[in-house]
């Protein structure tokens, strides 16, 4: 009886030694989970707060986005018609040596053209920018407005007096 009763004292403080050593060991394991994981959450944390930041911004931005160059430049460019003496540089080819017969733009030329101006300004315009003969239609440059070949022309007939 005396020797089941020790066994029993013996069991009931094997098994405290043992609930205390489980609860050390539980709160040792919690205390270093906790270390190893703490720097691991301060960067989630940090890169969720950017991601939430980034994706406010895009959320709200405005659909389109307009730039001052994006607009003007079309504006600028049909703006500033070119001078005769700008649209004249692509005629010089022929007019400058008589190139194919045309009429040379210097006074030497001035009988030539004073004959040709006796058919009207407008028909030495029209001839300027449709062609007649060996002229080219705009000289050969379409891309040129019927205002420009008129200034040219206007350009052509001060230079040959
Ligand atoms: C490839 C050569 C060539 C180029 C480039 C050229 N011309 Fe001519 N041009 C001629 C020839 C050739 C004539 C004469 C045509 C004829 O009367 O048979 C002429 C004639 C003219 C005449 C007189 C038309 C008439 O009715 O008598 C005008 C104005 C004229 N050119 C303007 C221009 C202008 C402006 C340019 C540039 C934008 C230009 N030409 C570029 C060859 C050229």
């Amino acid at each position: 009886m005396s020797e089941t009763q020790m066994n029993d004292s013996t069991f009931s403080r094997l098994f405290i030694i043992m609930i205390l050593a489980m609860t050390i060991l539980t709160i040792t394991i919690m205390v270093l989970a906790s270390l190893a994981s703490s720097g691991v959450n301060a960067k989630l944390d940090e890169r969720y707060e950017q991601e939430s930041t980034q994706s406010i911004a895009q959320r709200i931005a405005p659909v389109g986005t307009f730039s001052a160059e994006t607009v003007a430049a079309p504006v600028a460019v049909a703006a500033v018609p070119l001078t005769g003496e700008e649209v004249y540089v692509s005629c010089g080819a022929c007019h400058d040596s008589g190139t194919l017969g045309a009429p040379i733009v210097s006074a030497a030329g001035a009988a030539d053209w004073n004959t040709r101006l006796a058919q009207g300004l407008d028909t030495l315009y029209n001839h300027a920018i449709n062609g007649i003969n060996n002229m080219p239609a705009k000289g050969g440059n379409a891309s040129l407005s019927d205002d420009e070949i008129k200034a040219a022309v206007d350009y052509m007939l001060e230079r040959a007096k």
